[in-house]
């Protein structure tokens, strides 16, 4: 069985979609700990009512990554709980020392864009504005540069003509809650290698 870490700082939906798919599917991962920098998130409520350890760690003065004393103490709390497997969903920080270092090519997030296009904040936005036909979301591996890691999944939605930022990033999220518990299944099936910037899929 492959434990997993959540890490989120938002309002949790792709947290509760594991949690569903782990309660439905039964599949050879659980959920070993959930982490937040944020003392509201939903994220807390949703691992405490499910009985997954859950703890809000505050993240220091930065205001967009995690300070290195603060970014270890993540790792502790992790490894304590015999995280094999981080899965960001919606931590809006980033990652650049011991959390990367501990769990090299063992960090997944997931995008709300078709990366490489659209990185960064608010990427349903971007895409809107920017006019693409087609967006949709990604899983990849964490690595030091912001949303470019190897791409592990993909799923497309259109954009269209009526769509305001939220009703497509709504659109997106229905995939996200797809593909997401998918790739944790199949990293945890073994069926996932990286070579270079491709990824393997058995
Ligand atoms: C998602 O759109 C995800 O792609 C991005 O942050 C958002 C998190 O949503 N990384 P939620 O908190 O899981 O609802």
């Amino acid at each position: 069985m492959l434990k997993i870490g959540v890490m989120a700082s938002g309002k949790g939906s792709n947290l509760r979609a594991i949690i569903d798919f782990i309660k439905e599917h039964k599949p050879g991962f659980n959920i070993g700990a959930v982490i937040s920098d944020n003392p509201d998130s939903p994220a807390l409520d949703m691992a405490e009512a499910e009985g997954i350890s859950s703890y809000y760690i505050p993240p220091g003065e930065a205001e967009t990554f995690l300070e290195p004393g603060i970014e270890e103490k993540y790792t502790e709390v992790l490894l304590g709980n015999r995280v094999e497997l981080l899965c960001l969903a919606g931590f809006m920080r980033i990652l650049k020392g011991s959390l990367l270092e501990t769990f090299e090519n063992r960090i997944v997030n997931i995008h709300p864009s078709l990366l490489p296009s659209f990185p960064g904040l608010e990427a349903w936005k971007q895409a809107l504005e920017y006019g693409v036909r087609f967006s949709g979301c990604t899983t990849h591996f964490v690595n030091r540069e912001m949303d470019s890691g190897p791409i592990i999944m993909q799923a497309v939605v259109p954009v269209l003509e009526k769509d305001s930022a939220e009703s497509l990033h709504k659109r997106i999220q229905v995939k996200e809650h797809f593909i997401y518990p998918l790739t944790i299944k199949l990293i945890a099936e073994k069926r996932v290698s990286i070579s270079g910037r491709r990824v393997h899929l058995d």
